[in-house]
């Protein structure tokens, strides 16, 4: 019998149009990454650096952080999961015109936000960016609608990898909503920059609520597998989904509380801790440091992305934890300096790398790739350098103490090498997807020729882990 040899992912027609549910999330997820987030990272530091830090540049810094979270991070996560809500669903993605329609408002959402913002003190552009806001609200809207179908078998079993992934969509959707109605009242009173808790507030609920949750649901799936680790127990996951969840209402709630003048700071360091927390549990599953790994040969470089990557998960841990402990034995918060290096640690060392590497190993235009011409080694290690670089730079410079001038122009190196790791991703990105549909029309010719007669089979090389599904 002739064998089925296509990564499933062809762009034909039916139910193969829904393999390609990812692309255009990935393609304008690394546009709003090279052109808006990455590009404000080295203009921001540049222009503190330069005395220019005034009204406009903390409108710039807030435009930044949401291109960044929702624009780069959040519609790349979003398009993956698309691929991967199915598998853990055990279906087909449901409603995927829900999926079109998210996407659709999403993009409009984002930018009409980034260009109604920093003039929002006009009314024509306060509008603007209260309409970015609600068309956001109704993007995530829809496609939290379409992952919750097609994550409900799985949510129903109490599977936590599916629990843990959906937990993070609601976390999206209730960022959403705090962005329309405070960014209502900043268009109210005619002004262009969220107040700081308030701020503050929804870039943790973006990072740690939305983002963490969904990145731990696959996580638990698949890296304790490509360390050669034991499957963790259901026990287990509920204990992660359990600390997670539980520090992130306490945080949230908690900071809701001290925005309305109510003295509820103890909720949220201790919330901030049970994150911490959360995140070791789930380190400890994963057997990242161990030498053993089960990645297919033409895989194996990205072993070490893939370690850096959950290396600096065990960071952000480990500082979530000692910080919140500090601050409760002291009777206070965790400083916002202290925050925000922690969240760029985060952002940098989980986010944007374990988006590289992970992109690498499963998604079917890099698994064509590796089948028609394997990538050379250093590639993996190239961009993980570069991104741990920026982490050096943006993360763990300022919370080493260094201030003034020199941190600020250490935080623009780290810029420019984010923006270097991520356009170089994004080309790669690009002929992975040449090839891959060079790849797929190869093998619909040799369908055709082969069908009709029996016994040819297309060779494949084995794919392990990450080979083409
Ligand atoms: C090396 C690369 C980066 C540099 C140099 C950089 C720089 C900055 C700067 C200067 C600020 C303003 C901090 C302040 O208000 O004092 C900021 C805030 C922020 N950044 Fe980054 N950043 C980088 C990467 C990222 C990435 C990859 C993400 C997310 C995926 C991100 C998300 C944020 C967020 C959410 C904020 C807070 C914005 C707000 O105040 O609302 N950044 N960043």
């Amino acid at each position: 019998m002739a064998r089925d040899a296509r990564p499933a992912s062809a762009p034909a027609s039916g139910p193969d149009r829904d393999a390609d549910s990812h692309i255009q999330f990935v393609y304008t997820a690394l546009l709003f990454a090279v052109l808006g987030g990455f590009a404000l990272a080295v203009w921001l530091p540049v222009r503190a650096a330069l005395g220019q830090m005034d009204v406009s540049w903390l409108a710039a810094a807030q435009i930044h952080g949401h291109l960044q979270v929702m624009g780069f991070a959040g519609l790349f996560v979003l398009g993956v999961a698309t691929r991967l809500a199915p598998r853990f669903g055990g279906g087909q993605l449901a409603c995927p015109k829900l999926v079109e329609g998210a996407f659709w408002c999403l993009l409009v959402g984002l930018l009409a936000r980034a260009a109604g913002q920093p003039s929002a003190a006009r009314a024509p552009f306060a509008a603007l960016m209260v309409g970015g806001a609600v068309f956001e609200l109704a993007g995530v809207v829809l496609y939290v609608t379409s992952a919750g179908l097609t994550l409900r078998p799985s949510i129903i079993g109490g599977a936590p990898n599916a629990l843990l992934m959906f937990s993070g969509m609601v976390w999206l959707i209730v960022q959403a909503t705090l962005g329309v109605v405070w960014l209502s009242q900043l268009a109210l009173v005619g002004s262009s920059v969220l107040r700081s808790d308030r701020d503050g507030l929804l870039v943790s609920i973006q990072f740690f609520g939305f983002l963490l949750s969904v990145f731990a649901g696959v996580g638990l799936r698949s890296f304790p597998s490509f360390f050669g680790m034991p499957q963790p127990s259901v026990r287990m996951g509920q204990a992660v989904f359990a600390s997670l969840q539980g520090g992130l209402l306490l945080w949230a709630g908690g900071s809701l509380l001290v925005i309305e003048g109510i003295e509820a700071q103890r909720a949220v360091v201790v919330g901030q801790t049970l994150v911490g927390v959360a995140i070791l549990l789930l380190v400890s599953t994963f057997g990242w440091w161990r030498r053993e790994t089960r990645f297919a040969v033409a895989s194996q470089p990205l072993a070490w992305p893939l370690r850096a990557t959950l290396a600096m998960l065990t960071l952000t841990g480990l500082l979530l934890c000692g910080s919140g402990i500090e601050a409760f034995a002291r009777g206070g918060a965790i400083s916002s300096a202290r925050l925000d290096a922690v969240r760029h640690i985060f952002a940098l060392g989980v986010i944007t790398q374990g988006i590289v590497a992970m992109a690498q190993l499963i998604l079917p235009e890099f698994a064509s790739e590796r089948f028609v011409r394997p990538p050379r080694r250093w590639r993996g290690v190239a961009l993980a350098s570069a991104l741990v670089g920026a982490v050096v730079l943006r993360g763990f410079v300022p919370l080493a103490g260094v201030s003034g001038d020199a941190r600020l122009w250490s935080m623009a190196a780290g810029g420019v090498l984010g923006l270097a790791a991520i356009a170089a991703f994004g080309v790669l990105f690009l002929r992975a997807r040449r090839t891959h549909r060079a790849y797929l029309r190869r093998v619909a010719v040799w369908r055709t020729q082969a069908l009709p007669t029996t016994g040819g089979s297309l060779p494949m090389r084995g794919e392990g882990p990450s080979g083409p599904r």
